[in-house]
């Protein structure tokens, strides 16, 4: 395990049966408390962004804002909130996905994204994988171009990767973490 990894994984907390009995929740908020732990991660996302050659980042509420953000500050790039339905005030795309019970919706602003755009999507564990995927689905609807996922942790017993595979369509998911 290189350094990064190990000072990451430190600052993640499980905690077991939350929110519910038989889950191990992955609790981030000692890592964003550290600021050599938050700097690191943010580096380390930004330098993925800038590397795939982005033109925004995309950060989903409500994790991947905390992460997306300074990642978008520190690559100098724009960024783009994909939010929970009802949130955004303009004319909006939106996608809906399942969920174990029932389902959800996310919504983006059309009009922040364009043909030109490359889009890095930021957020902070890819689980099943039905968030990061809708919001693929509406970075292509809007008419721009995928230019990859970045995410902190990737929890590869769900199967997220492989469900993600085909609307990445040859675009990179990067995880610095797999647990
Ligand atoms: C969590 C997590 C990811 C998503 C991953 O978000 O932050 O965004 O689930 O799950 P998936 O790969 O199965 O879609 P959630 O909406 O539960 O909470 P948040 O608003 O705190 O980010
Ligand atoms: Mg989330």
């Amino acid at each position: 395990m290189t350094g990064i990894e190990e000072l990451l994984l430190s600052r993640i907390r499980d905690v077991a049966d939350y929110p519910e009995p038989g889950v191990m929740f992955k609790d981030i908020t000692p890592l964003l408390a550290d600021p050599a732990a938050f700097t690191a991660l943010t580096d380390a996302l930004a330098e993925i962004s800038v590397r795939s050659g982005a033109t925004k980042i995309v950060g989903l509420e409500a994790r991947g804002f905390i992460l997306g953000a300074p990642v978008a500050v520190r690559a100098g790039l724009g960024f783009i909130p994909v939010r929970k339905a009802g949130k955004l005030p303009g004319a909006t795309l939106g996608q809906t996905y399942d969920l174990e019970y029932g389902s959800a919706e996310i919504e983006v602003h059309a009009e922040d994204l364009s043909a030109d755009d490359r889009v890095m999507v930021v957020d902070d564990v890819l689980a099943t994988g039905g968030t990061a995927e809708a919001s693929l689905q509406l970075i292509r609807r809007a008419g721009a171009r995928v230019a990859g996922v970045a995410v902190l942790m990737e929890l590869g017993f769900l199967g997220g990767r492989a469900r993600l595979e085909p609307s990445l369509d040859g675009a990179p998911l990067e995880a610095l973490l797999k647990v």
